[in-house]
């Protein structure tokens, strides 16, 4: 597998912590960047990607995702592979749980190219912008109500993406 580029967003550093884990499941073949310092060129330079954001206010990503995500168009996703995460909090958000998640992927320029749903079951909501045929569009951590759980999702989530990666 080629190497993995992971980019994150990260306020006050659950996205960033699950990002490090992320990278650890990958083991040595993955990259961490902040997107508040990454540029379309370095994106592009990468076939395998994995982005994660955290969800604040009505459907809106964390901050620098929303400051970068139009640049993405600069980039040609052709023969590349997106996974994407995002953290989110159910008990207090339940009507908007990680909607940052599913902001990202609408904004996406090419959505054929993402791989790495996940199952709802297991995360108490009412709403989410991420579903979609029960499926979140990617990885769904919640820090707040379910710290206990990221580990293994993690994991799981990663041998997944593993395979479908290139
Ligand atoms: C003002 C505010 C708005 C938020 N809005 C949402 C939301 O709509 N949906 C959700 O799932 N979580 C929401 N959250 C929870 C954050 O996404 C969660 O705390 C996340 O772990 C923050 O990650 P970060 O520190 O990496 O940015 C909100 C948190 C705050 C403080």
């Amino acid at each position: 597998m080629e190497t993995v580029g992971i980019f994150y967003g990260s306020t006050s550093g659950s996205t960033k912590s699950a990002a490090e884990k992320i990278k650890k499941a990958f083991g040595k073949g993955a990259d961490l960047h902040d997107i508040k310092e990454a540029t379309p060129e370095m994106i592009a330079k990468y076939t395998n990607l994995v982005f994660g954001t955290s969800a604040w206010g009505i459907g809106d990503m964390q901050d620098d995702w929303e400051d970068f995500i139009d640049s993405l168009s600069e980039v040609d996703f052709t023969e590349k592979k997106v996974a994407l995460f995002g953290l989110g909090d159910q008990a207090e958000y339940p009507e908007s749980f990680v909607d940052g998640l599913g902001t990202m992927y609408c904004r996406l320029p090419d959505k054929s190219v993402v791989t790495g749903f996940w199952p709802t079951k297991g995360y108490k909501y009412y709403f989410s912008l991420a579903e979609r045929d029960d499926k979140f569009v990617g990885l769904a951590i919640d820090d707040h109500q379910q710290p206990e759980l990221t580990d293994e999702r993690v994991k799981t989530w990663v041998e997944q993406i593993k395979k479908e990666f290139i």
